[in-house]
């Protein structure tokens, strides 16, 4: 095995972070600790691709890595720091936009998607976006990557630029002494274990638990209350019949479908086991079901999260060590590349 397994991921400080963010990402990071060395990133460069008030920006930053924290990430174990204080992230993604073509960029669909209609008022960042996705992975030559779905075709892409950077400087990469087999990058996986629930809005089932949906009733939000978490789910949207005791029975009823996805996420167990239990149950039950469910799950973590938030010093500390270990991994990594590439140093 030429590349020793590490993870990395990273999660965006934009704030309002929700069950969503929780059940598809940040309850795996805390899973990948037991079997792999792992680094977990607030990807505070990749925040500023859209506008950011800046002193919001500082609190979302806290909050994040207080969220990181709270769920039972461990800081010591592993490594958690804010991207823009390890400065390798930028250089290395400069040499990338050197190394990745205009037309991969062109097919990504998250930028067609953020950019929408007024194109030519995106800036430049937000095009660039995958090449620094890139580079948080490869700075640390990390091998597996836990995205959810929507992040798979940027993941790809970092494959192709490690390949096209593998291939590009292959003399020099053999001369820096690397096997010419491996090449000086890994080809990172996403790393999915188990499909990774998708946590859909409270309002409606059709549509994705989101950060930027108006009304605060369409997601439980990661700091919510015990109360604000009950009251949210009694209100959740729903349909009048009883719970099926199939799957099949969940088809074109997204609501049912979204409360018992979150039901058997939250219970660590299958959509099937919940219908097999719930199955015949009116609303009028599930609902208080998953209500206690929700606040024993959740509340020891919003809990946590605001204790931490209030303690900005320990954030920061926090932030500050990792940001150190960071670099003790990314600057070696980054001198090799200036040489392979050609610079002076
Ligand atoms: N683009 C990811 C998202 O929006 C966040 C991210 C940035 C990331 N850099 C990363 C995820 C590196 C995994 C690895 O969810």
């Amino acid at each position: 095995m030429a590349f020793k397994p590490l993870v990395f991921s990273g999660v965006q400080p934009t704030g309002n972070l929700h069950l969503g963010n929780y059940l598809g990402a940040i309850k795996r990071f805390v899973e990948m600790q037991a079997t792999h060395d792992c680094i977990y990133c607030v990807v505070d460069l990749h925040a500023i691709t859209v506008w950011q008030d800046p002193v919001e920006l500082k609190k979302q930053i806290r909050e994040v890595t207080a969220a990181f924290l709270a769920a039972g990430i461990d800081p010591k174990a592993h490594i958690v720091f804010n991207q823009s204080r390890v400065v390798e992230h930028a250089e290395l993604a400069w040499v990338f936009n050197c190394v990745a073509r205009m037309g991969w960029l062109n097919r990504m669909t998250q930028f067609k998607e953020k950019a929408g209609k007024d194109r030519e008022n995106a800036s430049v960042g937000l095009f660039a976006y995958p090449t620094l996705m890139a580079a948080d992975i490869l700075v640390y030559r990390a091998t597996h990557v836990p995205v959810g779905e929507d992040q798979k075709q940027h993941l790809e892409l970092a494959r192709d630029i490690a390949q096209k950077f593998n291939n590009d400087f292959s003399a020099a990469i053999a001369a820096n002494g690397h096997d010419p087999e491996d090449g000086f990058f890994p080809l990172p996986e996403p790393l999915t274990q188990g499909p990774a629930p998708r946590v859909m809005s409270l309002r409606d089932g059709t549509k994705k638990m989101s950060k930027s949906d108006p009304s605060d009733y369409s997601r439980i939000g990661l700091t919510d209350d015990a109360d604000a978490i009950a009251q949210k789910i009694r209100k959740a949207r729903t349909d009048p019949d009883a719970l099926p005791s199939e799957l099949e029975g969940l088809k074109d009823r997204p609501e049912a479908d979204n409360l018992v996805t979150i039901y058997a996420a939250l219970a660590d167990t299958s959509r099937a086991a919940v219908l097999k239990e719930f199955g015949g149950s009116q609303f009028s039950t599930f609902k208080p079901a998953l209500a206690d469910l929700a606040v024993s799950a959740l509340s020891p973590v919003s809990t946590r999260m605001r204790e931490l938030m209030a303690d900005t010093a320990y954030i920061d500390g926090v932030l500050k060590d990792g940001g150190e270990r960071a670099t003790a991994i990314a600057r070696p990594v980054m001198d090799q590349v200036k040489d392979i590439v050609g610079f002076l140093r």
